[in-house]
């Protein structure tokens, strides 16, 4: 993306109202090369000889009408399957055999892939299988091409799509730092929304060849966004280099449309923090008293190849935590939670192994990391989701009831979700470090959000205080929150290189959900609200009339609204952060992912549960006393999630009592 012009304009005016005009940027990879690291993946999938593979996909397109000059590129075709050669469809594992699960000393626990989880079906959850789709296609072709006519067209006449940048600026821009209109939500909560979003679903992109432009491609799985219009930031014309996703056949369809695939477990099982393959676990483990491998002061290990990981520090370039999951480092706030809850292993691990001295690592690490996503899985439906929902759609949902296996319950990851749960609205354009001083804790640095993206050498900063400091400001500053609205750190400056090239994050949901070909977001106002859109007057009882309006100008009918910009822009309920649709695809997704686990922290099987004395020491755990535990920090507040709260002595936050573990 080029953006010469736009910057000269911009800093002109800068001049002339005596605003600081942006530094240059620094980075050491291009946008494009963030972004790909970013969507990097397959490592699940790979089951086939690779030749056979391209073999086979050649035929496919093919089938699907590439042309000759297309198939040529190989390399890119590996990324495709047909459903009825794909050996991954055929694939059969027999749950009852016990090979096929994790048993430790007669105990089972979940495998790392999430494999056989459910007993019945051992894909379901598991890494590497196909989005589920709520409702049919929506391709122009039915099959694979992504989603451009409006409902306005005919066959004859056909009538494109606004392009997705014009409904950015239109619909999504906002050249403020957003004024709080939510109770109090803190930055804490943004970030461990993240955290959360990357233990459920990471769809990557197929396997473009590393140095193809895809602004300057005709490789077919390149997915180039124009910049179509006059553009008070890029230039007309620009382009953001970005790839389609990887797809699959869905295996049990035989019209052959393409599904997207999740490369990590569905479950919240902290697969964040573990991985999602045997292979990731090993790099991760010590093998030695249960523990993960960390790095001096208690951090992460260092990744020692960085190619496909997310990090491009200007000071150190080489610096790149290695996690269990490969967008760990995309920024510091989320890094953060990545080392707390690594560090929250190995504290737990440590005293399970003083207390049952008789445990092999084995046992230690897989009990500690049972307890481990247990916690993750309290925080979330306890701390997290009440601030993200109305609680009419908690309980609607069911997620605050009682807990109840439903072995009919398939907690894949719902595509539409993905896009119900990209709250990148939500992001601050500032990021601040803070630090108790006295009695109160204030900001010490404040950094340009853009600045700090994939910089995760922030924690080592302060002697290598600057984990607290980047926790005590996630916890004491807030979050932006207006319905829709994306300041420019995300929308203007998303990977920005130092060749002053960047990404619209709002540009790339929207264009992704159209390769995806995911139906517009009218299907699923009527789905869930049972409301039928056909005249922009019926979207006034889930959008405000500037929303509409806006809206309007750049859409020829409501029936074209993309899902993301749709569900991002309802009025949200009552202080949740999510409107009536968006909370229908968390509600549904959230309630697959409780009652579609087996292992469920809350589960009364009795092979499976903790026991009553384990549970309630569970149900004793908050984010804070995590935090508490696992940083260098005095005081927190009760409610991390939260900056109206009063903050108080770590010592009188409660946690839970591990010698409940001892054998
Ligand atoms: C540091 C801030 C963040 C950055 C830089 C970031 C960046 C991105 C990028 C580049 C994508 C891929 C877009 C695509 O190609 O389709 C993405 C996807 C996504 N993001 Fe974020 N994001 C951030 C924060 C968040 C937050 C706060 C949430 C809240 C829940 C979130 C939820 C998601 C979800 C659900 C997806 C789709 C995941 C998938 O299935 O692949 N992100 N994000």
């Amino acid at each position: 993306m080029r953006r010469t012009l736009a910057i000269v304009v911009i800093l002109a005016v800068a001049a002339l109202v005596e605003c600081k005009p942006k530094e240059a940027k620094r980075g050491i990879r291009t946008a494009s090369q963030k972004l790909r690291a970013f969507m990097s993946g397959l490592r699940s999938r790979a089951v086939a000889d690779p030749e056979e593979r391209t073999a086979r996909r050649l035929d496919v397109l093919s089938k699907l009408g590439f042309s000759a000059e297309v198939l040529r590129d190989l390399k890119a075709l590996q990324m495709f399957s047909r459903a009825d050669e794909d050996p991954f469809c055929d694939l059969k594992v027999d749950c009852s055999v016990d090979s096929n699960r994790a048993f430790v000393d007669g105990q089972e626990y979940r495998t790392q892939s999430g494999q056989c989880n459910n007993l019945d079906n051992y894909d379901w959850g598991l890494a590497g299988v196909q989005h589920k789709r709520l409702l049919t296609n929506a391709y122009d072709n039915g099959k694979w091409s992504a989603r451009r006519k409006s409902v306005t067209g005919t066959n004859r006449n056909i009538v494109l799509l606004p392009g997705a940048r014009k409904i950015s600026n239109a619909v999504h821009a906002t050249d403020s730092d957003k004024p709080l209109d939510k109770a109090s939500l803190s930055s804490a909560f943004i970030y461990f929304l993240q955290f959360i979003s990357h233990d459920i679903t990471k769809t990557p992109e197929g396997d473009v060849p590393t140095n193809t432009d895809c602004c300057n491609s005709t490789n077919p799985f390149c997915l180039p966004i124009r910049v179509e219009v006059t553009d008070d930031f890029f230039s007309a014309g620009d382009c953001y280099d970005a790839q389609r996703s990887f797809t699959v056949l869905d295996c049990d369809d035989t019209s052959g449309f393409q599904n997207q695939i999740n490369d990590i477990t569905a479950y919240i099982d902290g697969s964040m923090v573990y991985g999602s393959s045997d292979a990731e676990l090993k790099e991760l483990r010590s093998f030695i008293g249960g523990y993960l491998k960390t790095s001096t002061a208690n951090f992460m290990p260092e990744a020692e190849d960085t190619e496909d990981l997310a990090c491009d520090n200007v000071e150190d370039p080489d610096l790149c935590f290695l996690a269990g999951d490969t967008r760990a480092d995309v920024h510091p706030g989320l890094t953060t939670f990545h080392t707390v809850f690594v560090r929250e292993h190995n504290r737990v691990a440590a005293y399970l192994g003083e207390l049952n001295a008789d445990w092999s690592d084995e046992k230690i690490f897989q009990e500690t990391r049972r307890i481990v996503a247990a916690e993750l899985q309290r925080i979330t439906f306890n701390e997290m989701l009440p601030k993200v929902l109305d609680s009419s759609y908690v309980s609607k949902y069911g997620l605050s009831g009682s807990y109840s296996y439903n072995k009919s319950v398939d907690a894949s990851v719902i595509q539409e979700f993905t896009f119900g749960y990209r709250f990148h609205n939500l992001m601050p354009a500032v990021f601040h470090m803070a630090e108790l001083v006295g009695s109160s804790v204030g900001n010490t640095a404040s950094h340009e959000q853009e600045d700090v993206w994939q910089s995760p050498g922030f924690l080592l900063t302060d002697n290598y205080r600057g984990v607290d400091h980047v926790l005590l400001g996630l916890v004491a500053n807030g979050c932006p929150f207006i319905n829709g609205l994306m300041n420019d750190a995300s929308r203007n400056f998303l990977f920005v290189d130092e060749n002053g090239d960047s990404f619209d994050l709002a540009s790339i949901n929207i264009e992704r959900g159209r390769e995806w070909g995911t139906p517009a977001y009218y299907l699923y106002r009527q789905m869930c609200g049972g409301v039928t859109i056909s005249a922009w007057t019926d979207l006034a009882s889930t959008h405000s009339a500037d929303v509409i309006a806006d809206l309007q100008s750049v859409y020829a009918s409501p029936k074209d609204v993309d899902l993301w910009t749709g569900l991002v822009t309802e009025t949200a309920v009552g202080t949740s952060i999510a409107g009536p649709t968006m909370s229908c695809l968390i509600g549904m997704q959230f309630a697959n992912l409780r009652n579609g686990d087996r292992f469920w922290y809350e589960t009364s099987d009795a092979d499976l549960k903790f026991t009553t004395g384990q549970l309630s020491e569970l149900k004793k755990v908050t984010l804070a006393r995590v935090l508490c535990d696992n940083l260098d920090v005095a005081t927190m507040p009760k409610d991390v999630f939260s900056t109206s709260g009063s903050w108080v002595d770590c010592s009188t936050i409660s946690g839970m009592d591990l010698s409940f573990w001892a054998d």
